[in-house]
């Protein structure tokens, strides 16, 4: 059994206009979806803005009404359950924003933003509850000393290390990791993402790993899935989605990952001029009428593509 199931997962947003405030149309968010993490694994999640990545994961936090579909948590499906089993849940599953500046409250304290998870399902004394929080800034390199500072006091990468501390603080199976990354510089991205994977070692946590940035996903993830218009247009292995990858979408990701090495820059650079030629040219064969992705086609044992079957045949 994988640790989260998501199955045939659809989040339509109502649209409503006129004076009446009528509903009129909908945006498919998330329309269609399928895919499993398994525990202990980095799942990664990977589309343009708008492709529906964030409504996803806060489908799996319980932050989002599901239209349709199931999330299956350990085969339970949690988009059903009681509020009882809602708070276990909750405390096995958390989330890490993209700003951390928007999502830890600027009037709190470390300490109390730290610990707000643990005073909402367990109970500790003072002193417990102090000594927890210690050893949570430990794990993720930040000094005693900033038990009593203020989330302005901090740099990004420091800010988004207590945003990781109050993650894991009630011992999570999941955590969704969502853009954690895009806000910081190149150079203090490496060391959040290694906090990350030092962290999930210590601790066995799988995560869902939201990005725009394929570059990024390379370094976290085993499994990864493309994601288009609420919908996958692709999904394999880290290696099936790098070393052959299928769909022209996720090739046009591949070629905008940004070049850190200046004496591959121009190479780059043409090789994304001409995936993007290929794109405006051909993009019609690559999505149905309505402009959306195919249903997925299984083309290994780990590798699935969204291409009508005429084209598969072709290559
Ligand atoms: N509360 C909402 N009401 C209506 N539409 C919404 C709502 N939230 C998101 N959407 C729309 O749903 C689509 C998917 O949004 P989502 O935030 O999931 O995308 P994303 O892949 O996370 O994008 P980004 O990379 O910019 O964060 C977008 O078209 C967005 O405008
Ligand atoms: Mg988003």
């Amino acid at each position: 059994m994988s640790l989260i199931e998501i199955k045939n997962l659809k989040v339509h947003y109502p649209i409503r206009s006129g004076f009446l405030n009528r509903v009129t149309d909908q945006v498919k968010a998330v329309d269609g979806i399928n895919f499993n993490i398994e525990a202990g694994e980095t799942y990664g999640l990977v589309g343009e803005s708008g492709s529906g990545k964030s409504t996803t994961g806060k489908s799996v936090v319980g932050l989002e009404n599901v239209t349709s579909g199931s999330i299956l948590y350990e085969g339970v499906d949690i988009t059903k359950g009681s509020a009882r089993r809602n708070i276990k849940y909750n405390q096995n599953v958390q989330m890490i924003f993209q700003d951390s500046l928007s999502s830890l409250n600027p009037r709190k304290r470390v300490l109390d933003i730290i610990a707000e998870p643990l005073r909402n399902f367990q109970h500790l004394s003072a002193e417990d509850e102090k000594i927890r929080v210690l050893q949570l800034l430990d794990t993720v390199g930040l000094n005693p000393e900033s038990l009593y500072k203020y989330p302005h006091q901090f740099s990004g990468g420091q800010r988004q290390r207590i945003g990781i501390a109050r993650a894991v603080a009630t011992n999570p199976k999941l955590i969704i990791a969502d853009e954690p990354v895009s806000a910081l510089d190149l150079s203090v991205q490496a060391q959040v993402l290694n906090f990350m994977k030092k962290i999930q070692r210590e601790f066995g946590i799988s995560y869902l790993f939201i990005s725009h940035d394929l570059g990024v996903v390379r370094h976290m993830c085993q499994n990864i899935a493309i994601m288009n218009k609420g919908r996958l247009v692709e999904v394999g292995t880290r290696e099936d989605i790098y070393e052959h990858p299928m769909h022209i979408y996720t090739k046009r990701l591949l070629a905008a990952i940004p070049e850190v090495d200046v004496a591959h820059r121009k190479e780059r650079q043409q090789q994304r001029k001409e995936i993007e030629k290929i794109y405006q040219e051909q993009s019609s064969q690559y999505y149905d009428k309505d402009g959306l992705a195919y249903p997925l086609i299984q083309v290994s044992p780990t590798h699935f593509v969204a291409l009508p079957e005429e084209k598969l045949a072709k290559g």
